[in-house]
């Protein structure tokens, strides 16, 4: 028998040990052993809840357990997590967690302790919730050098993003809905101002590097400045507007970033909608690949952190390779990143900014105070240089092929 500790009774944490114990049969086959939830650790009671002899308050309990060999953390946040994922490992227990923000802290340091105590540090539910990427990262696609990764990777900004598109609604009268269901937080900014997206997309952009991508590095801006007119002139030229999360390989550097994109009705990205997140893979053998799902949710996350318990019942005693280094990558500065952008300026602006731009596209969505444009490609400190000259914009959101 493998017996196991939750750390954090909350949504994830409840799934876990509803996960193992809803498919225990297959779970127990795959793991070649049976596992047992001994202990859960929180800071409340559960009276009525079939687990409440189980929970405990006092983490060295579980500590000092020897029967306990795998842990999972998901209590979100980075204390007392971090201290608890660290002690664990350094006795020689495998965590498995699903907390993005100690992953993206700390990877490496975790990954490293799990090594010296030959147990495992695993974080598949820390990125895109239930869809597997960081197994195919770390297995599958093993056999190629990945030099681009698109994803989105945030529930909530996607549900509202989708939600402008279809309804032609705005955000804040999105996001309140969204509030009220109950799909975004009460303080909604880690996800609408992208946090959230850039701590996922630097877990991946390590694992694709085997370095380590610092979060501060990745340049990231929200979604609080879409709005349904944006959204009218995205229909005009068939695309939409959605958060992308990106790291990418190129001659000039390495670079990451998060912010809204206009991306066309043929991009694979176009289709993933609502709280469905997505991460599109471009290897140089394979090609490009996709991989889609619930990105967030109680039962698809714990499904993700079960799954690498499993993985770590299968390895007792032994540490899984992982290719994520403590050496930092140096990133590309965005201002030298180049693309194309949407652009809107007053009317009284059009011959300044036909002159400063030159060779544009015009986009007519049926406002009359506004002159709308798409430019040539060009880097974001050429266009923040021409865009400054005639007074600012309205609004500009990068465009993606
Ligand atoms: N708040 C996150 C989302 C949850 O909306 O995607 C999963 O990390």
């Amino acid at each position: 028998m493998i017996h196991v500790a939750v750390l954090g009774y909350g949504t994830v944490g409840s799934g876990v040990v509803e996960v193992i114990e809803t498919n225990k049969t297959d779970i127990n086959k795959k793991s070649g052993a049976e596992l047992n939830v001994k202990y859960i650790l929180d800071l409340r009671d559960f009276p009525g809840d079939p687990y409440e002899n189980k929970v405990v308050h006092d983490f060295n309990i579980i500590l000092e357990d020897p029967e306990v060999s795998i842990i999972c953390e998901t209590m979100g946040g980075n204390e007392p997590a971090y201290t608890f994922s660290k002690k664990a490992l350094m006795a020689g227990k495998s965590v498995c967690t699903s907390n993005k923000e100690l992953v993206a802290n700390h990877g490496p340091e975790l990954l490293q302790i799990a090594r010296e105590n030959n147990c495992n540090y695993l974080f598949e539910a820390s990125v895109g919730g239930g869809i597997p990427i960081i197994r195919p990262l770390n297995y599958s696609l093993t056999a190629e050098k990945i030099d681009a990764i698109t994803g989105i990777l945030n529930g909530t900004t996607n549900y509202i993003l989708t939600k402008m598109d279809k309804e032609g609604a705005d955000f804040e009268d999105v996001l309140k809905e969204a509030q009220e269901k109950g799909y975004a937080e009460r303080n909604p900014e880690a996800d609408v101002e992208g946090y959230d997206a850039c701590r996922k997309i630097a877990i991946l952009s390590s694992l694709m590097t085997g370095k380590n991508v610092k979060f501060e590095d990745i340049y990231t801006e929200g979604i609080t400045k879409i709005t349904a007119a944006d959204f009218l002139y995205a229909k005009k030229m068939n695309r939409s507007v959605k958060l992308l999360a990106m790291s990418k390989e190129t001659e000039d550097g390495f670079f990451a970033m998060v912010a809204p994109f206009m991306i066309p009705t043929e991009h694979p990205l176009y289709s993933v909608n609502d709280v469905f997140n997505a991460v599109f893979v471009h290897g140089n053998m394979l090609g490009d690949s996709m991989y889609y799902g619930r990105g967030a949710g109680k039962l698809p996350t714990a499904s993700a952190v079960v799954s690498d318990v499993v993985d770590c019942a299968r390895h007792q005693g032994k540490t899984i390779m992982c290719f994520w280094d403590a050496e930092n990558v140096s990133l590309m500065d965005v201002a030298d990143t180049k693309r194309r952008f949407f652009v809107r300026v007053s009317a009284d602006k059009k011959e300044a900014a036909i002159a400063a731009f030159a060779s544009i596209a015009e986009v007519n969505a049926g406002f009359a105070d506004e002159f709308a444009f798409v430019t040539d490609v060009m880097s974001e400190k050429e266009f923040n240089d021409k865009i400054a000259s005639i007074g600012g914009a309205i609004n500009r959101i990068r465009v993606e092929a």
